[in-house]
């Protein structure tokens, strides 16, 4: 035997020399929940950990993950259902919890990066990410309300704008009327390959969020496909978009390596609320070792081809020490 793999796992010296991936920092994507009142932090109860935040205290959250080195945030608005209308009206309110949010924490931390989510179902009295008519969920129409959101995400402050709600044409969209306001500066990341996923549940527990009808299946990919997501890719990239994500990330490896392969735009992989839900049942059961598990399920994506990832985690493996 002239080869022995083994000889280069032989010392952690070693290992660490030939170590082909790492997780740092600045990889990392930290999601955070708002919701109205002050002084206010409530944990979702399908998520372990993970709280809703009144803007004073997520000022607070969002300073203790800078002192770890977690920079880059991504916000999503828990509304009072009284607030929700057919049209999310509620995403326009400069009053609103999520536009106050964004301006707070690029006030008070101008060198994070603020990720806006541009979607009508937090606050759609239909809980679907379009606009909804007997039923359907209309494209067209929906881009025009996807875009005021938008531009108002970057007037607030936003860095990076991040469509999830999977509406043909809605990069393009967004990016010139972003560009004929003067945002030119305002990034896009696309939700590129978004699955209808059964792995959003906690997700929308935390928003309460859920669809009153139906499901997404008419927007988001079938679960079934790969090739589909180098369509969505294509159109993407000519679309102006400067990350493309997929998600979730756990079951679809295979489709981050996909689009690494065939695009050179950044890839990033949401790691989604039921993916972190998983991982923390089995070990509140005592059936997972909680550390090594989440560093390989991380780093697993890194190795599938994520730049960045986004995951509830982000806080948890600096603060402990994981990475
Ligand atoms: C909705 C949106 C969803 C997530 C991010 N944006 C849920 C959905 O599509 O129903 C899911 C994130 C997660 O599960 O962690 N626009």
């Amino acid at each position: 035997m002239l080869s022995r793999p083994r000889r280069n796992r032989k010392s952690q010296v070693i290992r660490d020399m030939v170590q082909e991936n790492h997780l740092r920092a600045s990889d990392l994507i930290f999601p955070l929940f708002i919701i109205d009142g002050q002084n206010k932090k409530t944990e979702v109860s399908s998520m372990p950990g993970i709280y809703r935040y009144s803007i004073d205290l997520l000022l607070k959250e969002v300073e203790s993950c800078m002192n770890l080195g977690l920079k880059t945030f991504d916000l999503f608005p828990n509304i009072e259902e009284s607030k929700k209308d057919k049209f999310a009206t509620e995403s326009l309110n400069k009053d609103g919890i999520y536009l106050k949010a964004i301006r707070e924490v690029k006030k008070y931390f101008p060198e994070s990066c603020v990720i806006t989510d541009v979607a009508m179902d937090p606050y759609s009295s239909d809980g679907h990410d379009g606009l909804v008519e007997n039923g359907e969920i209309l494209n067209d129409e929906t881009l025009d309300i996807l875009a005021e959101m938008s531009l108002a995400h970057a007037e607030a402050g936003a860095d990076i704008i991040a469509p999830s709600d999977m509406m043909d044409g809605r990069v393009g969209y967004i990016r010139e009327a972003l560009d004929s306001q003067g945002f030119t500066n305002t990034s896009i990341m696309s939700y590129t390959a978004k699955y209808a996923s059964a792995f959003y549940g906690p997700f929308r527990d935390a928003l309460e969020s859920a669809p009153k009808f139906g499901d997404k299946k008419t927007y988001q990919m079938n679960p079934a496909n790969q090739r589909e997501a180098l369509i969505e890719g294509a159109f993407d990239v000519e679309e102006g978009a400067d990350f493309l994500m997929v998600k979730p990330a756990l079951a679809y490896l295979d489709v981050i390596k996909l689009l690494k392969d065939n695009f050179d735009l950044p890839i990033a992989a949401y790691n989604v609320s039921g993916e972190y839900a998983m991982i923390k049942a089995a070990v509140q059961k005592g059936w997972l070792e909680e550390s090594r598990t989440i560093t390989e399920v991380l780093m697993g994506m890194k190795r599938a081809g994520a730049d960045v990832i986004l995951t509830y985690h982000a806080k948890e493996v600096l603060e402990k020490g994981w990475i």
